[in-house]
């Protein structure tokens, strides 16, 4: 049997007729949600073809479509739809190797619908990315009555250096917002948070914030009717409901684990599970974890594990002497340093409070709580 590429996406109507009253009410939508918690997906399987089929122009860019230099990808994304063409337009078109490749696909950029994304669009590459901007978005707002884009890790921009930036984007959507309007995603909160306190506007303030809502029980469901339809397994629904939580409700993670099934042929909750955390322990962090320095490691761990997000208290800093198996308490500035670090590759995210963070990737969280998990049990039943 042929193994399919991805599991059937499972939809969420209600969320979706939230978000979509709250675009037609004017306003503009702020999506939060962890790291793999389905943000894009909804997006790109839900939203835009929904707010297509009513008659709106809907395109999605990725921020992180340039990790160096996100405000320039935003800008070559936005350009890429703002001189996209009709399908029906391509025959006409000069043909040549980029042009041919960007028709089968541009990185980070979606437009739903007949529209082909434009290759090497800058009409003025030396113009500033301010006025580019503003082209590109004046011109999206023209491509129908109404335009929706997708902005997705916004938070990207929540850097320093982007404030001129960020002032003029926000002017020209004030301009716009009667014919464009915007739904920013990101998996930090607190960097869009930051992000939008920054610039007092308005506009960035009447964003709307959603959560996405963790999936329910009946996603869970929509796994074990997968698994019994194509390969005629039958698994213990309720020991796999129990399992997502311990997933923290990633339908990523729900994912990998019924493919695991899928792959072994077999339907065993704990077998799945268990060969879940060490193929994530041996493979995707490995190198990760290999990676650090003590300090850092320690930080992590105790994030992981104590659940608690301030780092610098007496409390933290002796338990992760403990993890370094030293009795010299490290010193704060030590801590900031391992944190400015940490932050910086991603690894934590500052949490919106002084001195708290939280692990970026839940997959690291889970998979260092498990290995913890007998020692913290050992030391709550007062075993040494
Ligand atoms: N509604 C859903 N139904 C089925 N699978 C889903 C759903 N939402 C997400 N997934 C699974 O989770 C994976 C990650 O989803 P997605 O990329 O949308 O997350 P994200 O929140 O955008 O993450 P990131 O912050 O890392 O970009 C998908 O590839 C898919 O396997
Ligand atoms: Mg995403």
């Amino acid at each position: 049997m042929a193994l399919p590429d991805r599991l059937p996406y499972f939809p969420r109507p209600e969320l979706l007729q939230s978000i979509l009253r709250q675009l037609l009410s004017g306003a503009n939508v702020a999506l939060f949600a962890p790291r793999r918690h389905g943000k894009t997906q909804f997006v790109r399987n839900e939203l835009l073809p929904s707010v297509h089929e009513s008659g709106w122009f809907a395109a999605r860019v990725d921020l992180w479509r340039n990790r160096s230099h996100p405000a320039k990808g935003l800008v070559e994304g936005l350009e890429a739809i703002a001189y996209a063409e009709k399908k029906a337009g391509l025959l006409r078109t000069k043909l040549d190797l980029k042009s041919v490749r960007t028709k089968f696909h541009t990185p980070g950029v979606d437009i739903e619908g007949e529209w082909v994304p434009a290759a090497n669009a800058a009409p003025a590459p030396d113009s500033t990315l301010e006025n580019r901007l503003a082209n590109a978005l004046n011109r999206i707002a023209g491509h129908g009555k109404h335009a929706l884009l997708a902005l997705d890790e916004f938070q990207a921009l929540a850097e320093p250096g982007n404030e001129n930036f960020i002032a003029a984007f926000r002017t020209v959507l004030q301009d716009l917002e009667d014919r464009l309007s915007v739904i920013f995603t990101g998996s930090s909160r607190d960097g869009l948070n930051r992000l939008f306190q920054r610039a007092k506007a308005p506009l960035f303030r009447s964003a709307e914030s959603v959560t996405l809502p963790n999936l329910s029980d009946e996603f869970v469901d929509s796994r074990a009717d997968y698994l019994a339809d194509v390969a005629n397994l039958q698994v213990d629904r309720d020991a796999l409901k129990l399992i997502f939580p311990r997933l923290r409700y990633t339908p990523q993670f729900l994912n990998e684990v019924v493919r695991g099934m899928l792959v072994a042929g077999n339907a065993g909750v704990d077998e799945a599970y268990r060969r879940w955390l060490d193929g994530k322990r041996t493979g995707e962090y490995a190198d990760l974890v290999d990676g650090l320095v003590d300090e850092d490691l320690a930080v992590v761990l105790w994030l992981a594990t104590s659940g608690e997000s301030s780092v610098y208290t007496a409390e933290a800093r002796g338990t992760m002497a403990g993890f370094m198996c030293t009795p010299d308490i490290p010193a704060t500035p030590r801590i900031q340093s391992a944190i400015r670090r940490l932050v910086q590759s991603g690894i934590v995210d500052p949490v919106g409070v002084k001195g708290s963070y939280e692990l970026a990737d839940q997959g690291l969280q889970i998979i260092l709580g498990e290995l913890a998990g007998p020692l913290v049990e050992q030391r709550a039943a007062g075993k040494p």
